[in-house]
């Protein structure tokens, strides 16, 4: 059933003509900050429509979704589902782990069988950078990067930057600290370039080993205490230990790791007193951040985060299954 709150904002977009013009998401780097504004308010109505109970169910009626995770998910895989299934679509979890990938079938025959099928829009997470970009060019689906190695999870920045401007009332001139692993984070990445483009000061705060030298490039502040890194943030931002991802040891223990850069009570008392706390998930407690403060419902929004991600995921399947791409990647 058509929604108010969600037709107002579509007509909103139609009026103003639309910003978001390319064909895919496959990064947030790049994106100018009408397209992203744009994106964060018509998940803005799609949280209205979520919270209302209610469908959009027309929207993308006769349109097939296929989610095709080469890497484990739990928030990203079921959200593209749910939003997909909100607006009308037939969603299709490929269970990669029991496809032909694992008769030798490769990244861009799989892709191209699954084009044959004539789907619509193509969600791919896979662990190398750029993965995305290669099948959006022989694709003639819309693909959306879930997360692709280290290089970027666009819908994880949009959906951060929806939960930091509903609880800060805006977000340029914000001091956002993302703090841990930056060195193996797409999530880091997405975010720095979002915030960033949206007039943030954005720190990075970690040892040495996990925040690599050329991060100050994307005009980022460096900083190796947590004392110092969080001093006066308005948004903390904590970001796991992605061991999967590294070739050698790179902190020494667990127990240390948490000791300088776990983030506890003591340590979030450096930022500003009404400093939101924010994780993508998944969490591991006790290493990078503390239970404590990840259910302190005075400061973590990590729940809000992920009801975000549904209405982040809707708006940009809306915007792109609209068809006003014209840019090739
Ligand atoms: N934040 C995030 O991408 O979580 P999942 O790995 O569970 O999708």
């Amino acid at each position: 059933m058509p929604h108010p709150v969600v037709d107002a904002g579509r007509l909103l977009l139609q009026r103003s003509g639309v910003f978001y013009r390319q064909k895919h998401l496959l990064a947030i780097e790049g994106l100018e900050p009408p397209a992203i504004s744009q994106l964060l308010d018509l998940a803005e109505s799609y949280v209205l429509l979520n919270r209302s109970g209610k469908t959009q169910r027309d929207l993308l009626r006769g349109r097939t979704l296929i989610n095709l995770f080469f890497e484990d998910s739990t928030r990203t895989r079921t959200s593209f589902e749910l939003a997909g299934k909100r607006l009308g679509a037939d969603v299709i979890n490929m269970a990669v782990s029991s496809s032909s990938v694992n008769k030798g079938e490769t990244l861009i025959d799989t892709a191209a069988t699954l084009n044959a099928m004539h789907c619509d829009l193509l969600v791919v997470r896979h662990d190398q950078s750029g993965a995305p970009n290669l099948l959006a060019q022989i694709v003639d689906a819309a693909v959306i990067n879930a997360g692709d190695g280290t290089r970027e999870h666009p819908t994880q920045a949009l959906l951060d930057a929806l939960t930091i401007k509903r609880r800060k009332g805006r977000i340029a001139g914000l001091t956002v600290a993302i703090c841990g692993d930056i060195a193996h984070s797409r999530v880091a990445r997405s975010n720095i370039h979002l915030l960033t483009t949206m007039g943030c000061q954005v720190r990075v705060v970690g040892p040495p080993t996990l925040i690599p030298a050329e991060i100050a490039d994307l005009g980022v502040t460096v900083f190796h205490q947590m004392a110092e890194g969080l001093a006066g943030a308005d948004v903390v931002m904590m970001l796991r230990l992605q061991r999967e991802r590294m070739s050698r040891g790179l902190v020494p223990s667990a127990r240390e790791y948490f000791r300088f850069y776990g983030l506890d009570k003591a340590k979030l008392a450096r930022a500003k007193p009404d400093a939101i706390v924010m994780h993508p998930g998944p969490m591991n407690r006790g290493v990078e951040i503390d239970s404590a403060v990840a259910d302190d419902a005075l400061h973590s929004v990590i729940k809000e985060q992920v009801e975000m991600g549904v209405a982040v995921r809707m708006a940009v399947l809306d915007i792109l299954s609209q068809g006003h791409g014209r840019n090739e990647p």
